[in-house]
């Protein structure tokens, strides 16, 4: 791989095969048993690859985001991803488009996220699917593939994305769990980030303590399954292990109003500072204070881009003060 990075930004494709239009609305307390009267509603459309794409859009670059859509809540979806202005490849599916629906509850800032399981795709969608992103994958470029896989689509659909961005010497991050996850592992990718969650899953051991969570990110490196592991731990921050060691950042201190989206905001603001050149550190930074960013935002909305620039300087002036003091 060159050296040395051009200038001008490093094209970015994004992969979504279970998009959901996400509903999201407030109530002053969730009860049962009587009618639950909501405030007003957001739509976003969602899900893991088109809201990379949304978050990279958002930070002044652009990704070309190709998803699977489908009956009357897809047309919904479709126009919402036109309105926001993300290119896109909408790849159309016989299923409906699901939706997610997220209620915040203000008398007790707590959040309820129902998370519906998606539509079935036949063989011939999702290697449509497949055969769209092959169309599509920038050469030496970035490509994410994120979200879950919904019922009909293979395991190794990550795996398969990943070996169509190899072939074009594309760097593939992925963002999945369980065997759609280990599949991509076992293909070997440029990044994947888990969240302690899904890494231990993976690991099958509970990375409770720091030393295992590094352990295990250190292990993926060493075994040649990515080249980065991100992972990422909430309000607890995220580690970075690569080739050249790990990297350890806690979150700015913010006002948490809802962490819908925080892991897709990580994986945008990483992609696109790395395709703009920057080292990985620094896109360590602006992937963190993306996430944190995310947070700062009520129900299904994503970061802000000045919030984001705000946090990364945050987090540059700590990183520097951290420097000075060893
Ligand atoms: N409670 C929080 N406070 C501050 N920052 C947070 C919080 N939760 C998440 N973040 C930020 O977002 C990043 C990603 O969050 P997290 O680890 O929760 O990802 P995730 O589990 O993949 O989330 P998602 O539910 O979106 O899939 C974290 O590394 C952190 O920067
Ligand atoms: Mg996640």
């Amino acid at each position: 791989m060159a050296a040395s990075w051009p200038t001008s930004m490093r094209p970015i494709l994004t992969v979504t095969v279970n998009p959901a239009l996400d509903v999201s609305t407030s109530i002053d307390e969730v009860t049962n048993d009587q009618k639950l009267r909501c405030g007003p509603t957001r739509l976003d459309p969602g899900g893991g690859g088109v809201n990379v794409a949304r978050v990279v859009q958002r930070l002044g670059g652009q990704a070309l985001a190709v998803y699977a859509v489908g009956g009357p809540t897809g047309e919904a979806y479709r126009q919402l991803i036109e309105a926001e202005r993300v290119p896109a490849v909408a790849v159309p599916i016989a299923g409906s488009t699901r939706e997610s629906f997220t209620v915040d509850e203000s008398s007790t800032d707590k959040q309820y996220r129902f998370v519906l399981q998606g539509p079935e795709l036949s063989e011939a969608e999702w290697r449509a699917c497949l055969a769209a992103v092959e169309e599509a994958i920038p050469a030496a470029g970035y490509v994410v593939a994120s979200g879950s896989l919904p019922p009909g689509v293979p395991h190794d659909f990550y795996a398969r994305v990943a070996s169509l961005a190899r072939a074009r010497d594309a760097r593939c991050l992925v963002d999945a769990s369980g065997p759609a996850l280990a599949e991509a592992l076992a293909e070997g990718v440029f990044l994947v980030k888990p969240s302690r969650r899904e890494l231990a899953e993976h690991m099958g051991a509970p990375l409770d303590s720091e030393q295992s969570q590094v352990e295990a990110a250190s292990a993926l490196v060493a075994q040649g399954s990515a080249e980065f592991v991100a992972l990422s731990l909430g309000a607890a921050g995220a580690v970075l292990a690569s080739s050249t060691g790990i990297l350890r950042l806690p979150v700015p201190r913010v006002r948490v109003r809802s962490t819908v989206g925080a892991g897709d905001s990580f994986v945008g603001a990483f992609v696109l500072r790395m395709a703009q050149g920057h080292e990985p550190d620094s896109a360590f930074r602006s992937a963190v204070a993306a996430g944190t960013a995310t947070t700062m935002t009520p129900g299904t909305e994503l970061c802000h881009r000045d919030d984001v620039e705000r946090l990364e300087a945050e987090l540059a002036a700590l990183a520097d003060r951290t420097a000075q003091s060893v």
